[in-house]
């Protein structure tokens, strides 16, 4: 009510000729560019590949440990993040398409958390959503196998209500899977080297510390004016091959980047959320939301540089909206730093992996979900209600309507969709591979679809939410269970 109150008093004066001394002061200090202002001094961080071992259940182990501590972002001092086994942001987990994987996560917090394994096709049990809290000092270890393509996903918590911050103040990682036919193909594939991971977030700093004070105006909470790449402030890559690939995961709370090259040159989009698309997408632009990746394969000549840039994102809103909502900023995000000489790199193969299209004939239901008020279906998130009951082994449509006209975006857990429609008209073709979070159009419809298998368990709900993480925490969320034909669901919220 109050963000409504506000823009509308904004629009006010915005719109008429009265305050307009207020209202053009107000408006010109809501668009940030920080293009040509950031120095690129510090060599990115690459986030350490998480370390494992094989118990003798055959299962890759591997250990997590979220805390408080320190980091330094070159502010001057110290700034109190939290992190996952380190100070800012978390390793990254790799595993192989058939493993079986166990993850041990200690909560080192003074408050409870939960890490959920964004993108991850696994039991609702497992999946670290708001009903698998860890309490300070205890330890969960979920459990599955590895059952979906080669993808970059990522872990971050989850608890009821407090994401937000939890997110904000550091708590992320990627989680990569490998495998044979992704691995088979001749795309730069050396951690680090030449396949970099990206994390992506905005951030505003309040001295050396992180502000967290949302914007007045607006309603997506905390937007930043300075861009970390996995925590590195004006980050450099060296690069020392033809190609690299660009592993982008926008981890923001709320802002959605526009990324390009500064010269605006094109690149090969490879993957989204849940995989490889059918055959590489040549682009000048990929938009990520929150929660959003893509995989892109960058070219370069030796000796240049060439800087990763946000350009203004199309959020599809009215412009008061969009400049509210950062949709006219721009950022320097990354200088990539090409050597003198380059090794050669395989060209980017014109065909990639099967991407099987779901058949809409073999659709069982269509769903709406209608995204406004920091509600869906005008219900906001409860832990025990089940908003939707879906048969295991059956695909469903599903149809997220923007009501409000605020940018949102719809994330399903569990499964990986494929998208259907935008407003009506075909997706671009780099949305037409595996997708998890989708950006959902203002007053339009996006149509997805998802085929649900394997783990029916009428006691344990997955998350749908909109991962704007304030809305999500507002409200933005539902459950849905995976059941066996005719099961009846008992799930008991806290
Ligand atoms: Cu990345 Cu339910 O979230
Ligand atoms: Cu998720
Ligand atoms: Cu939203």
């Amino acid at each position: 009510m109050r963000r409504v109150l506000v823009i509308t008093l904004v629009a006010v004066l915005v719109l008429c000729g009265g305050g307009t001394a207020l209202a053009g002061w107000m408006w010109s200090r809501t668009a940030i560019s920080t293009v040509g202002d950031v120095d690129f001094t510090r060599p990115l961080a690459i986030p350490p590949l998480a370390a494992s071992h094989v118990d003798e259940q055959g299962r890759r182990v591997f250990d997590l440990r979220a805390a408080a501590g320190t980091t330094d972002f070159g502010r001057g001092g110290p700034t109190r993040t939290w992190g996952y086994s380190g100070g800012y942001l978390g390793p990254t987990l790799r595993a192989s398409r058939g493993e079986k994987v166990l993850i041990n996560v200690h909560n080192g917090l003074d408050e409870e958390t939960t890490v959920h394994w964004h993108g991850m096709h696994l039991p609702a049990s497992m999946d670290g959503g708001p009903h698998q809290p860890i309490r300070p000092d205890a330890t969960w270890s979920p459990t599955w196998t590895i059952d979906q393509p080669a993808a970059t996903l990522w872990y971050h918590p989850h608890p009821h209500g407090e994401t937000e911050f939890h997110v904000y103040r550091g708590l992320a990682g990627m989680f990569i899977l490998d495998d044979p036919a992704a691995s088979a193909l001749p795309l730069p594939h050396r951690y680090g080297v030449d396949d970099i991971p990206l994390i992506v977030q905005d951030k505003r700093f309040d001295g050396a510390q992180f502000g967290e004070r949302s914007s007045v105006l607006g309603s997506l909470g905390i937007l930043g004016d300075t861009v970390l790449v996995n925590g590195t402030v004006g980050p450099y890559l060296d690069v020392s091959t033809e190609r690299v690939r660009l592993r982008i995961l926008n981890a923001s709370n709320a802002r959605t980047f526009n990324f390009g090259l500064a010269d605006d040159r094109s690149f090969a989009i490879v993957a989204t959320d849940g995989g490889l698309l059918p055959a590489p997408v040549v682009e000048r632009r990929v938009q990520l939301a929150p929660g959003e990746r893509a995989e892109i394969i960058l070219t370069v000549r030796p000796h240049e540089r060439v800087v990763l840039r946000g350009y203004p994102a199309d959020l599809g809103t009215n412009f008061i909206m969009e400049r509210l909502s950062g949709g006219d900023d721009t950022f320097d995000v990354l200088e990539v730093r090409a050597a003198a000489t380059l090794r050669p790199s395989a060209d980017v193969p014109s065909s990639l992996v099967d991407v099987p299209r779901i058949d809409p004939a073999e659709s069982v239901r269509t769903r709406f979900f209608d995204l406004a008020d920091e509600s869906i279906n005008g219900a906001e998130m409860s832990m025990r209600r089940v908003d939707a009951v879906v048969t295991k082994d059956t695909v469903e449509t599903w149809e997220i309507r923007n009501r409000d006209g605020f940018p949102h975006t719809f994330h399903v857990h569990d499964v990986q969709f494929q998208v259907l429609s935008i407003d009506g008209d075909q997706p671009p073709l780099y949305l037409r591979g595996w997708k998890d979070t989708v950006y959902a159009v203002p007053n339009a419809a996006v149509r997805i679809i998802a085929r649900f298998t394997d783990y029916a368990d009428p006691q344990s709900p997955y998350m749908f939410h909109c991962h704007m993480l304030r809305h999500e925490d507002g409200g933005m969320m539902g459950q849905f269970v995976v059941v066996e034909p005719g099961q009846r669901v008992h799930v008991h919220g806290d």
